[in-house]
């Protein structure tokens, strides 16, 4: 008799699969910023490193990718790094201030500025990102998946030109309303700059990857559509070409899940405030779903999560691609049990 267990899919095949769009019995699942603050020994092993250190020793890096896939075994690693590793690439000082978050300078805010954004080759400038995914993929072998990633194009240009996180973007849309070439070009730019990065990411070992519009939801949907939306489109294009499934995520970005969807991207990765009848409703089958719990959820404890997530993925079952994760990064803070609880039903169902 042959054992049904043998013939059970890897995460990682249930990953991949998941993302193409395909059904799965049960489906698979990891949380955006689920390496970080609230564990313990993320704590204990990157205390006193400045953050930007951290992810430029390889060593370290691969050890905090995996310190959640050790604890609650998720399908997906995520590569530890940050999407304001491409501007340090492209030759601009990052830091990142305890109080006041991440802090770039000089910002860009003319042309000059813009035309002196030295594009970078990823081999080089962020090799140590290359071997954190080779590290990874080692350890994980063909059992778990692993993600790579960027900042969208608008994101990444927004952290450009205010020079550091902002609540209303008034620099930012000030070059997108003021000067649209001008923004345009920025844009072009980076994506001329994040099409190689993402190669390399697949390269070292990537199975997926994940482009992140942390601020896109700052825009309105027409705007999105006319400014954002080509440039995101050439780059996930680009990265589709490397032959893995890509994944886009704008918080904040219910209004803009239509605009997303026609990017090209395998997925979109819902943000918490979409409710998934609506999100089943206006993909149809166009895209794989990913989400999208509320993360602030896991505060309540582990018997509401456990609670949360039943209902979540009763309100994705049959929905065909479709990856459990949370509608937003998990904040720091955030209980260790209630995550344990969200894998513990999640994976019940295997
Ligand atoms: O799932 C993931 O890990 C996705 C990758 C990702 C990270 N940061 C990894 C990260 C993404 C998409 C970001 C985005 C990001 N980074 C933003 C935009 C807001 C958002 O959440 O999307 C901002 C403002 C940053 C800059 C940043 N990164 C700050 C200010 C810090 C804290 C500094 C510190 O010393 O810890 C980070 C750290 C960071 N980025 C971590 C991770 C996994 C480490 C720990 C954590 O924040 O829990």
């Amino acid at each position: 008799m042959p054992n049904p267990k043998l013939s059970q899919p890897s995460p990682r095949q249930r990953f991949v699969a998941a993302l193409r769009g395909e059904s799965q019995s049960a489906p698979p699942g990891w949380m955006m910023r689920q390496a970080g603050r609230y564990l313990p020994e993320y704590m204990s092993a990157s205390a006193g490193r400045p953050f930007m250190e951290r992810v430029r020793d390889s060593e370290l890096s691969a050890e905090l990718t995996l310190q959640p896939i050790r604890r609650f075994g998720m399908d997906a690693a995520v590569v530890f790094s940050d999407i304001l590793v491409p501007p340090a690439a492209m030759g601009i000082d990052v830091q990142f201030i305890e109080s006041k978050g991440p802090v770039l300078s000089p910002p860009v805010r003319d042309a000059a500025a813009v035309r002196a954004l030295r594009p970078f080759d990823p081999a080089r400038a962020t090799d140590f990102l290359a071997e954190t995914l080779r590290r990874v993929r080692q350890s994980l072998g063909d059992e778990r998946a692993l993600i790579g990633f960027c900042g969208a194009p608008f994101t990444t240009a927004s952290y450009l030109i205010e020079g550091a996180s902002s609540k209303s973007f008034e620099r930012t849309k000030s070059m997108l309303y003021g000067q649209p070439a001008l923004f345009d070009e920025l844009q072009a730019r980076l994506v001329d700059a994040l099409g190689p990065y993402l190669a390399m990411q697949v390269a070292a070992g990537a199975d997926a990857l994940q482009i992140f519009d942390s601020w896109g939801g700052a825009l309105d949907r027409e705007t999105y559509a006319r400014a954002v939306l080509p440039h995101l489109t050439r780059l996930v294009a680009g990265a589709r070409n490397e032959g893995v499934p890509v994944i886009v995520y704008a918080n904040g970005g219910d209004h803009l899940l239509e605009v997303l969807m026609d990017s090209g991207c395998d997925a979109v990765s819902l943000d918490w405030r979409t409710a998934p009848a609506d999100a089943r409703a206006r993909s149809a089958g166009r895209v794989a779903l990913q989400g999208n719990l509320d993360p602030t959820v896991l505060f309540a404890g582990p018997d509401a999560t456990r609670a949360a997530v039943t209902t979540l993925l009763d309100r994705f079952r049959g929905q065909p691609g479709y990856v459990f994760n949370v509608g937003s990064g998990l904040l720091p803070g955030t209980p260790v049990e209630s995550v344990a609880a969200a894998f513990e039903t999640l994976l019940a169902r295997r």
